[in-house]
């Protein structure tokens, strides 16, 4: 048997427009995803999931051919979580060369599903980082951030960016440009979560935000400002001490580029009225800045704040079902047993 767990993240900067090529800066956060897998004597898959819905399942089918058996829990969150373990076992099968093994994987996870922390990317890096280990083999990083874009990319036809999965598998702060991915050096910054317990349709808002710029030349020169605002917001970053408390000097520009960001994500479309709602509590209560993170549509928006007041702020926010303090988790994915 064995056990990895790979942590979710936020964005600081960047997303919606890392699918355009401008680059993206990602933080791994303390909230993990824990997955064991167990090598069977046949070639089935047998999923238990724990806290990915409020009674969690089990699953048993015939991996990698996609005729899952009905379960008494809503459809569309057993398909993805089930799609996710799956490219996650083919990913693995394929590593180890051992394509006719079956697996007992169990999930656990303490990360909002689908609500822009990467749930999903933090299942498939320690899926397959798990089960390819139990096969007696283990991955060099890069390739495992690769496998697991493949098959995040593999689950989401296509529409997803190398930030999710780069991020959970290294840890720390990350830049991602296109197919370039690189960990950065960050101080330690005091991110504060808010979550509305909903989700938006990635694909529907990554959708959106392409048919406006195809529209405007406007919505492309938003998206390519959105780039302007990484590029500033590393320069700080690399010019602060990295593994440090920050500085109030460096919080506030950080979160006054961040409050931009979330401006310009608001008029390409994709955040909402419990977003915005997050993000006025949360600099009203004093946050250094505050943007949604993800693809936005509902889920989760991150704060910068050292203090207690914005957390409990957000707590006391109309339509946030969860506020918490998310540590950097300087270590990526990581094998526990
Ligand atoms: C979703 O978490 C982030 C997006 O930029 C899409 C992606 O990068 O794959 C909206």
């Amino acid at each position: 048997m064995t056990v990895c767990e790979a942590p979710g993240k936020v964005y600081l900067f960047g997303e919606h427009a890392v699918v355009y090529g401008e680059p993206a800066v990602p933080a791994a956060i303390e909230r993990r995803a824990t997955v064991t897998a167990e090598p069977r004597s046949d070639d089935h898959v047998r999923v238990e999931a724990e806290d990915l819905s409020l009674d969690g399942f089990t699953v048993e089918y015939a991996g990698g051919t996609g005729d899952h058996p009905d379960v008494d829990v809503p459809t569309s969150l057993v398909e993805a979580a089930m799609g996710y373990v799956d490219a996650a076992v083919e990913q693995a099968r394929d590593a180890a060369d051992a394509p006719d093994t079956g697996f007992d994987i169990t999930v656990e996870s303490d990360i909002p599903l689908g609500a822009g922390l990467g749930s999903s990317a933090a299942v498939v890096v320690a899926g397959i980082d798990a089960a390819t280990r139990a096969l007696g083999e283990s991955l060099d990083r890069r390739e495992l951030a690769d496998r697991a874009y493949r098959a995040e990319s593999d689950v989401q036809e296509g529409q997803a960016s190398r930030a999710d999965t780069f991020c959970s598998t290294m840890g720390g702060a990350v830049r991602v440009e296109g197919d370039d991915c690189e960990p950065i050096e960050t101080p330690n910054l005091p991110f504060v979560v808010g979550f509305d317990g909903g989700a938006g349709d990635t694909g529907e808002l990554v959708a959106g935000v392409g048919e406006l710029r195809d529209e405007y030349r406007f919505a492309a020169d938003t998206v390519a400002s959105i780039g302007e605002i990484v590029r500033t917001g590393e320069r700080l970053l690399a010019d602060a001490d990295p593994g440090s408390a920050p500085d109030r000097e460096l919080l506030d520009e950080l979160g006054e580029l961040m409050d931009f960001n979330h401006g310009l994500l608001s008029a390409l479309g994709v955040s909402a009225r419990s977003l915005d709602a997050m993000v006025w509590s949360a600099r009203d209560a004093g946050a250094h800045g505050a943007k949604l993170t993800g693809a936005g549509g509902g889920g989760c928006i991150v704060a910068l704040d050292a203090s207690d007041g914005t957390e409990t702020a957000l707590s006391f926010t109309q339509g946030c079902e969860d506020a918490f303090r998310a540590e950097l988790a300087t270590e990526g994915v990581r094998v526990v047993e």
